[in-house]
């Protein structure tokens, strides 16, 4: 556990603030090269107003969307072999359509191929699954109905991914990597030479048809818009820092965006009115280690702008230049819903997803995780500003707990950010959103308390899952293996 103070124990909204504080000495560089600093955060209510901005609803693009809150994109690692459903992918997206969210940002990473499966329990979408996937789609949908009585107010998305370096398609602890750049670090980790394993333009160019065609079947199966996934350090992103790579996809931005911008050409012809949307670490920096007491430590001094899009430098300054001249580049294309997270699950997750206590990969906190929380809101914040007409989702409130829904109204009610995306949180506490916005209160026993169990899970070869809170998965055999890697002592 870190050595933070709990956030369930914090009495009052000035006291959370007080440790929402931008890191120090961090600043933002925007892309005139004035460093900005962070924006200060607005001064939080003791308590959320369920009639407020968070209930209310607004349209974009067209699409009328009935409330504030948006479901992140969550995979379970528990589809078929052959990438359907199963019971558990249904219950899941299930409780995502009886969330009382109006906004399903993508579901769960699917891939568009069975080799860009992160693992080989990732949704696919082909012609074989597109019937499955489409009955899951209406199961949520059907049941955002029955509970909510209406899905006029209601926007689903589907998350189309290639895992790139990180896909695992046919054994859960091998790697099968397509990598887009060098990274010496993350090759001594993994044990590959990403050279052996580069994805070759022609390559890529095989790839834009894949992701089209899954777009295609995206929108035959009910979709509203497809995530052309850029995040997380798998390809789309990882293409993004391909700043030393050669040839049409590498170089200068312009070149790092093509794949976005034949996908959304070869989308625009082949599935037309299909709306298109990016998710996007909008900041990393170089892969992360446990370093002395297993605190976070930067793996060597490898410089930022050779590995990293958005590179937080050596000082916590964040340079958003090129985020925002991507994000620019994706207005200019039509792309005006986007979500933002940062960092990567695997070597950035202090970036990524701030927690108490870390996975059985991970490490501790090399600071406040409250930090982490107000970096992607502080970030989120100066792109809203400098891109307004942008539908912007935020992530990584979870790690706010009770005090969640305060912070944010603070966010929403500033301009900050338009929509609170909810990913753990949303495994452990599925109705928060409907509790909250029908003024019952939130049951603090179900509140996500950061515990990682599900990311361990999966990163010990298991099916992911609220394993301490939600009582289907807590009585599990795997809950008690998950425990005892918590505990430091595994099986
Ligand atoms: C178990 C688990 C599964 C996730 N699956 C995905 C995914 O499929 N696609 C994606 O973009 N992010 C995924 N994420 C990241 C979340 O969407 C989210 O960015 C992250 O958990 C931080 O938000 P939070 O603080 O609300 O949890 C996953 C995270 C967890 C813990
Ligand atoms: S296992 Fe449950 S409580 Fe722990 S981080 Fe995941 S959702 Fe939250």
């Amino acid at each position: 556990m870190s050595e933070y103070r709990r956030i369930a124990t914090l009495k009052t909204a000035s006291e959370l603030r007080a440790r929402l504080i931008s890191p120090t000495g961090a600043a933002i560089i925007a892309p005139t090269g004035a460093q900005n600093s962070f924006a200060p955060l607005p001064s939080i209510p003791e308590q959320a107003d369920p009639k407020g901005i968070l209930g209310q609803a607004f349209i974009h693009d067209g699409r009328r969307i009935g409330n504030r809150f948006a479901i992140l994109p969550m995979e379970g690692w528990d589809a078929s072999e052959d990438g359907k459903p199963t019971d558990l992918t249904i219950r899941r997206w299930k409780r995502f359509g009886g969330s009382g969210s109006k906004l399903i940002w993508g579901t769960e990473a699917v891939a568009v191929r069975h080799d860009g499966r992160a693992n080989p329990n990732q949704l696919i979408l082909s012609d074989a699954n597109l019937s499955s996937i489409a009955d899951l789609r209406k199961v949520m949908v059907d049941e955002h109905r029955s509970s909510f009585g209406t899905t006029e107010d209601l926007v689903v998305g589907l998350q189309l991914t290639h895992s790139g370096r990180f896909a695992r398609p046919n054994k859960k602890d091998r790697f099968e990597p397509f990598c887009a750049l060098e990274n010496p670090i993350l090759d001594r980790r993994y044990n590959i030479q990403s050279s052996d394993h580069m994805a070759s333009d022609a390559d890529l160019d095989q790839l834009v048809v894949d992701f089209v065609a899954a777009a295609v079947l995206a929108q035959k199966a009910g979709f509203d818009f497809v995530d052309l996934k850029h995040c997380h350090g798998y390809l789309g992103h990882e293409l993004l820092a391909a700043r030393h790579r050669p040839g049409k996809y590498g170089g200068s931005l312009e070149n790092r965006m093509r794949f976005l911008r034949e996908i959304v050409s070869g989308i625009r012809a082949n599935a037309p009115g299909l709306r298109m949307g990016v998710r996007l670490s909008i900041f990393d920096t170089i892969p992360h280690k446990p370093g002395a007491d297993r605190v976070g430590v930067p793996d060597g001094d490898a410089n930022p702008y050779d590995l990293a899009f958005g590179p937080i430098g050596p000082h916590g300054g964040i340079d958003l230049s090129e985020t925002v001249s991507f994000l620019t580049a994706c207005r200019d294309l039509g792309i005006t819903w986007i979500c933002t997270t940062a960092g990567s699950p695997y070597y950035t997750p202090h970036l990524q997803r701030p927690a108490q206590f870390p996975p059985s990969d991970g490490y501790l906190p090399p600071e406040d995780p409250c930090v982490g929380v107000a970096r992607q809101v502080s970030a989120t914040a100066k792109l809203k500003e400098l891109l307004p007409e942008l539908l912007f989702v935020g992530s990584g409130y979870s790690f706010l707990q009770d005090w969640l829904p305060q912070v944010g109204e603070a966010v929403v009610g500033a301009g900050m950010v338009d929509m609170i995306g909810l990913g753990r949180m949303i495994l452990a506490y599925p109705d928060l959103p409907a509790d909250f916005l029908s003024g019952k209160g939130l049951d603090r026993k179900r509140i996500c308390r950061t515990f990682s169990d599900c990311t361990t899970a999966p990163r010990k070869g298991m099916i992911s899952g609220c394993f301490p809170l939600d009582p289907f998965y807590k009585i599990m055999p795997e809950a008690e293996i998950v425990r005892s890697y918590r505990a430091g002592v595994g099986p």
